[in-house]
């Protein structure tokens, strides 16, 4: 830090809230994949994270210096360049994506779209068994990735003596003020925010009896009970796919 560095603003709005909700989206399909009874959560879920990711890619070519892919999508000479940095103890710094976090990030990208197209094709019927078990195989890969991710991030906190789970919270930085992005577009925030209520509400709007009554089946209280749930489920599941 020099004496000249003060709080810049360097992700926007849309990118924390964008960034946030994946978070939320994965998280969430992730712990309910194995259920029956939360079956549509998880498809809610999943569909969340195709429209966030569509949103993501238009929002890295119109959006903000930092949020734009020109500004952090590198080659590999650029990522090899950092790394070393790294590893000669005098780390490159970058205000925003580092060269080697924007790798994860791009596969994290592209991995979560090719999820929710496997998922897609699995919920549909498009596919056999096989389909099925490349779509939770893809989702352990990106885990994995997670996981990389969370690493780097940690790692390249401590490097920098930077809180950047905090700036990817309050969007600010210390730097140069001529680094900073001139406004947070919080109204683009606003219109993602709103259309993913609207969609969950949706979701949830067609279906809570039904969720909730297999919920009750599942607890043994009442076996008819347990069956009408259980086929309205059934028939409510086949004719969301169609
Ligand atoms: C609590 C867990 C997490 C924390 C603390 C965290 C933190 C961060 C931080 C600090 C950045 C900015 C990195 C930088 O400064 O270059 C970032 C970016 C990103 N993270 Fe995470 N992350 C978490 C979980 C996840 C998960 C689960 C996913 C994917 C499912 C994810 C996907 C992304 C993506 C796509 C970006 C790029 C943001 C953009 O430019 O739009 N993160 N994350």
């Amino acid at each position: 830090m020099t004496p000249s560095d003060s709080k810049i603003l360097v992700w926007d709005a849309p990118v924390r809230v964008f960034h946030w909700l994946l978070v939320s989206s994965f998280v969430g399909a992730y712990l309910s994949a194995e259920s029956e009874t939360w079956r549509l959560l998880h498809v809610t879920l999943g569909y969340t994270m195709g429209g966030l990711i569509a949103f993501r890619v238009v929002w890295g070519l119109l959006g903000t210096r930092y949020a734009r892919f020109g500004s952090f999508v590198r080659g590999p000479g650029a990522v090899g360049r950092y790394l070393r940095s790294m590893v000669a103890g005098k780390p490159a710094h970058y205000i925003g994506h580092n060269p080697a976090g924007a790798v994860a990030i791009v596969m994290m990208l592209v991995w979560g779209a090719a999820i929710v197209a496997t998922g897609y094709a699995v919920y549909n019927d498009l596919g056999g068994e096989l389909l099925g078990e490349l779509h939770e195989g893809a989702s352990n890969v990106m885990l994995a990735i997670v996981g990389v991710h969370l690493a780097g991030v940690v790692f390249a906190s401590y490097l920098h003596h930077e809180n950047l789970p905090r700036a990817m919270v309050t969007g600010t930085k210390q730097g140069q003020v001529t680094d900073g992005i001139a406004r947070a577009w919080w109204s683009v925030a606003l219109v993602l925010v709103l259309a993913v209520s609207a969609y969950w509400y949706l979701q949830w709007r067609d279906a809570p009896q039904v969720v909730a009554q297999a919920q009750t089946s599942s607890s043994g209280q009442t076996t008819d009970a347990a069956h009408t749930a259980y086929t309205a489920y059934t028939a409510y599941t086949a004719y969301t796919a169609q």
